[in-house]
């Protein structure tokens, strides 16, 4: 299959970046955070969570952050609802998008949401329903698609196993992801192949954290078997609070310079995402994790 030429980057790190963040974010500069990514050009951002503020206090703050935001009209907002209550929480702030998550490994499951993978189908299906009738999409974010903390390598049969599931309670669209950054580019493949007996290749997001500084390589290998859809943080922050030692996603100022460079559009714009990883940064008093905005940053100031 030939590399797609034009890539559709979904910004989570509103929401998977500052999810696992110790120190409080106040929710001005999470709103700022994506006024900043939608100046950017990012069309589609994952902003926060409706989760259990004692599961994952950093998103307590959900609706005050989504009622902070001045929408842009082009531009899709989407929130995790792990549960009834959470997409009825949700309902209020009228995301564009919903996000229901499970994992490919049971262990995973048990340790992020409480309960098994089909109780969590069980769960979700309802949700699902809710948020269809309601006029709001639905993306099902599947975890350890390659590596479980927990249990280790996970099959592609178990991927394709959860992505049925998926799409038999009406999920329309799924993430593909590498939850721990264990994964190498062919098992990536693998994954998406199996994801693929399911959900058409444009209904496949590629999410992978760059724990172990695959992600970019991972991100070529989903290109080369047409994935289109990639999720990444800006400034690469980020980590999931039950993924122990798992570092951020893989951050969207890699992943643009590196599809420029391919001459793959994004619609982004790189030196604006440069500086609202910048903002980030600065806030959170560290470095960026990403090391194109290292360069460009140095360039700069040079
Ligand atoms: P539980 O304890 O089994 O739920 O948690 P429960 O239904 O028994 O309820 C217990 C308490 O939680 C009750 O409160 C409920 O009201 C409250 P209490 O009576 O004790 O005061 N509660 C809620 N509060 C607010 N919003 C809700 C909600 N639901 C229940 N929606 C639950 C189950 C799923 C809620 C919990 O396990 C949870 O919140 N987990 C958070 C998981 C999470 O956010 N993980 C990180 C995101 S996933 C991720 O990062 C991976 C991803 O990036 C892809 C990848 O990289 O792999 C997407
Ligand atoms: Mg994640």
């Amino acid at each position: 299959m030939s590399i797609p030429s034009r890539v559709q980057i979904i910004d989570v790190g509103p929401r998977d970046g500052l999810q696992n963040e110790k120190q409080p974010v106040p929710a001005h500069v999470k709103i700022e955070l994506v006024h900043r990514l939608q100046a950017a050009g990012l069309k589609e951002i994952e902003v926060t969570s409706f989760v259990s503020p004692k599961w994952v206090p950093q998103m307590a703050d959900n609706a005050e952050v989504m009622a902070g935001i001045q929408r842009a009209s082009d531009v899709r907002y989407s929130v995790l609802t792990p549960n009834m209550q959470g997409f009825q929480a949700a309902l209020a702030s009228r995301p564009d998008e919903i996000v229901v998550f499970a994992a490919a490994s049971q262990a995973f499951s048990q340790k992020n949401i409480n309960c098994s993978i089909e109780e969590s189908i069980e769960r979700f299906a309802p949700v699902v329903q809710a948020a269809r009738d309601a006029g709001i999409a639905v993306r099902g974010a599947m975890s350890c698609t390659v590596g479980c903390p927990y249990e280790g390598e996970v099959s592609p049969e178990s991927v394709a196993y959860l992505a049925g599931l998926m799409k038999q309670i009406g999920v329309q669209r799924v993430d593909v992801a590498d939850t721990i950054g264990t994964g190498t580019p062919l098992k990536v493949q693998r994954a998406i192949e199996a994801t693929l007996k399911h959900f058409d290749v444009a209904n496949i997001c590629g999410h992978f954290h760059d724990t172990y500084g695959q992600a970019l390589a991972n991100t070529l290998a989903a290109l080369q078997v047409g994935v289109w859809n990639f999720q990444s943080s800006v400034a690469g922050l980020g980590g999931c609070p039950y993924a122990k030692g798992a570092t951020g996603n893989v951050a969207t100022e890699e992943v643009v310079y590196m599809l420029h460079g391919m001459g793959i559009e994004t619609g982004i714009d790189l030196d604006k995402l440069v500086d609202a990883g910048a903002f980030i940064s600065d806030f959170l008093s560290r470095k960026s994790n990403s090391r194109v905005a290292t360069a460009i940053l140095n360039k700069r100031a040079g």
